[in-house]
């Protein structure tokens, strides 16, 4: 198969490429990024050059996107603005990717005649008190972010119907792992607890995420890509559900910081409180998640401390002036 993976070159297309490549099922492919602030061409050093080709480009080009997927059997759409923090602050870029980005591929994917995977997420789904999201739940997205997600979907949707593009969406829960941008709550609070910095909670800690490691959600995009009905929408959870407080204890532990370094902080607006999923709908494509968070964090914890030449470059720069805007204030 020759595969086109927008977006290959932030955390979780990165390893994806590579758990596509390491499956040694013959494939090619062509990564389209547009290396923003989340994405380094580094994240995809060591893979094998015979297989993988790189573009650096970007999604809403419709010139290079419809030559690109006309050259392609299959399109793996991760390429997005991701950080719900950063929406609430500069909301543009996500509309302008998100949403047209995502219409920009689907009028390709349409053209060529080819499979288009919108990756998406359970925050289109809004907060839930109890039980699990489905795919029958509403779409009631909080922040500019899952809006934007949610357009993108809702676009998805209206080509199936409209033109019978062969298109599907697979929406995930909090992946973690190798490669996540500092940004994100687990790497940011062991970076910090690394350097003796505050760790910043938003609220009271009590906020509940649905955490799936990374390399279960590579193989559900397999499971959905090849064996997906068209038209369909698959949820993907990960096994367990910790408090953002349990979470940051858990690290802190692991990592032989003190707990003193927590402090509550100011609470994002429109903060949801709650996601879980259930993957039922996944699972009978023969998938199920393997790596439990105990597991997954403790081998996440380790990747970052033996890859610091990875996220030390990034602690300073753009990031930098991003954490003041977003924390200076904030923390004491
Ligand atoms: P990320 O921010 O780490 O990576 C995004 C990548 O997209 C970067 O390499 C960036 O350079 C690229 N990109 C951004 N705008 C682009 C554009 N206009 N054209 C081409 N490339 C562009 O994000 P991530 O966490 O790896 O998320 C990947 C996808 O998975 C996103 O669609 C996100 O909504 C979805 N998702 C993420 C999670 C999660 O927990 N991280 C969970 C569910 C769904
Ligand atoms: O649920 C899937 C989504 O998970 C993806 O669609 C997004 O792309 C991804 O960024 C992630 O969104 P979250 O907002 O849930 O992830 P984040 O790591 O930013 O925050 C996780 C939780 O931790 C959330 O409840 C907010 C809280 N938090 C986060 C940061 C950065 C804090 O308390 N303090 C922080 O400094």
């Amino acid at each position: 198969m020759k595969l086109l993976v927008t977006g290959g070159a932030g955390f979780i297309g990165s390893n994806y490429v590579a758990h596509r490549l390491a499956a040694e099922l013959g494939d090619r492919i062509v990564v389209l990024d547009k290396l923003t602030y989340a994405g380094r061409r580094e994240n995809l050093a060591g893979l094998p050059d015979e297989r993988l080709s790189f573009v650096e480009g970007d999604i809403c080009d419709r010139e290079l996107v419809g030559r690109l997927v006309g050259q392609c059997d299959a399109v793996v759409n991760f390429a997005a603005e991701s950080h719900v923090d950063r929406s609430i602050e500069s909301p543009d870029s996500f509309i302008t990717t998100d949403v047209f980005g995502t219409f920009v591929m689907l009028e390709a994917a349409r053209d060529a005649g080819v499979r288009h995977l919108q990756i998406s997420t359970d925050e289109v789904y809004g907060s839930i008190g109890e039980g699990s999201f489905t795919e029958a739940s509403p779409l009631d997205p909080s922040s500019p972010y899952s809006a934007s997600k949610a357009g993108g979907d809702l676009l998805v949707s209206a080509f199936r119907h409209t033109w019978g593009t062969d298109s599907l969406i697979v929406r995930a829960s909090n992946n973690y792992g190798p490669r996540q941008h500092p940004e994100k709550l687990i790497p940011l609070v062991l970076l910090n607890a690394l350097h003796g910095d505050p760790i910043p909670v938003y609220g009271d800690g009590a906020q509940v995420r649905n955490w799936l490691f990374v390399t279960d959600f590579c193989r559900a995009i397999d499971a959905v890509l090849e064996h997906g009905g068209t038209g369909e929408v698959y949820n993907v959870g990960g096994p367990d559900e910790p408090s953002n407080l349990e979470v940051v204890r858990e690290i802190l532990e692991i990592a032989g910081a003190d707990e003193s370094l927590i402090e509550f902080v100011g609470d994002r607006p429109g903060h949801d409180r709650r996601y879980s999923m259930d993957s039922t709908r996944t699972e009978g494509l023969g998938w199920k998640a393997e790596v439990s968070f105990a597991e997954g964090i403790r081998e996440t914890v380790e990747w970052y401390l033996k890859n610091r030449d990875w996220w030390e470059p990034l602690r300073s720069g753009e990031y930098r002036e991003y954490y003041e805007r977003q924390y200076g204030r904030k923390l004491g």
